[in-house]
């Protein structure tokens, strides 16, 4: 009898039409396009504008893109994992409001936060649902409202994030493709290199905080970027060494967007030529959950059934890892 794998068969993604420029960022902070584009490769970003607009107006467009685009009832829909770090409430699950808003009555929903992991750790949870036998598709989106988070007076996080998002559907199936492995780790001692300090159970809000912006996302950049640098690299070498793969074998490197010096020396530690590492940072910057599926709604009219994905995430907390996925079909 053969295997039930999860297969990744149809992609939908949504970026907010404001465009924020690294000259738009030069009149706000000390900074200046050369150095954005020599230390990360970002030229723009993406941001959501407009009172009460938050991750799930992102969702939910990215999930309805996907829902055209594949012409499936979303009343089949059996589960809705958003992944994201930005959720629009403490208490109330953007997924449940996303999947209502969709029309996906007849499933469950929950969030799912593993910070610029959690779409590739969502991975690993829907592809279980379905070789499971439990669930017959999972809804899976990645979505992040950076910008609620981010201090505009601080140049070291403000040139870096932006706002996405972008769905995939998981189906089963018998053959040949869809999720092989994935290799996954986290280490807590990292939380205090990357963190927004306020809003949380340890330290809730204070008018002070606010006025320090201590609610914002903060980073140790040179340490975070080491980590990234030798952890995304380490596991995507472990996913091709325990499944035999060369460089030869990877058609595609899916690596998370956070900067392009990291995505380099990850495809540079496999040897991997430049043409086969999806890039799009320069247009969306570091959309913590929704880059790799962002990067799948690009790129996916250049995929071909059976060509093998290794996708790559590195984040806070520290959470990271590489997953290989056969893709499951042709556009
Ligand atoms: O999504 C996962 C989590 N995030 C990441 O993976 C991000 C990882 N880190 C990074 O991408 C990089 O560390 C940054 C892009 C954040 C910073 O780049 P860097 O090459 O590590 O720069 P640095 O922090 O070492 O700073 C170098 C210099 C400093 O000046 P001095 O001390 O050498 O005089 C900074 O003050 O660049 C200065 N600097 C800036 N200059 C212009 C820092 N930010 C900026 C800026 N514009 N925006």
């Amino acid at each position: 009898m053969s295997k039930t794998s999860a297969a990744i068969t149809a992609v939908g993604a949504y970026v907010p039409e404001y465009v924020l420029t690294n000259q738009i960022l030069e009149t706000m902070v000390d900074t200046n396009d050369e150095w954005i584009t020599s230390r990360t490769g970002i030229k723009e970003r993406r941001i959501l504008k407009g009172e009460g607009k938050g991750t799930s107006f992102l969702a939910i467009n990215a999930a309805k893109d996907l829902i055209k685009k594949r012409g499936i009832d979303p009343k089949d829909i059996e589960l809705v994992i958003v992944a994201t770090a930005t959720p629009d409430m403490k208490a109330a699950s953007t997924a449940a409001f996303t999947a209502s808003n969709i029309g996906a009555v007849n499933a469950f929903s929950f969030d799912l936060d593993a910070a610029c992991s959690s779409f590739l750790f969502g991975m690993s949870v829907a592809a279980k649902y379905i070789e499971s036998g439990s669930y017959k598709n999972v809804l899976l989106i990645g979505a992040d409202k950076m910008s609620s988070m981010i201090n505009y007076k601080d140049r070291a996080t403000c040139i870096i994030f932006g706002d996405g998002a972008g769905a995939v559907l998981f189906e089963p199936t018998e053959e040949n493709v869809g999720l092989r492995d994935e290799y996954l780790r986290s280490d807590g001692t990292g939380r205090e290199f990357l963190q927004a300090t306020y809003g949380g159970s340890s330290f809730p809000i204070t008018a002070e905080a606010i006025e320090k912006g201590e609610h914002c996302a903060f980073q140790e950049g040179r340490t975070v970027f080491k980590n990234a640098v030798f952890n995304m690299a380490d596991a995507t070498v472990k996913i091709l060494e325990r499944n035999n793969l060369t460089k030869n074998d990877v058609d595609w490197l899916v690596a998370h967007q956070a900067n392009k010096r990291i995505i380099d020396a990850t495809a540079n530690r496999i040897e991997l030529e430049e043409e086969k590492v999806m890039m799009n940072i320069h247009k969306y910057g570091n959309t913590t959950s929704a880059t790799l599926p962002l990067l799948l709604s690009d790129y996916e009219s250049q995929l071909k059934k059976g060509d093998n994905l290794i996708f790559a995430a590195f984040g806070g907390g520290f959470n990271w890892g590489s997953i290989y996925l056969k893709w499951a079909y042709n556009s």
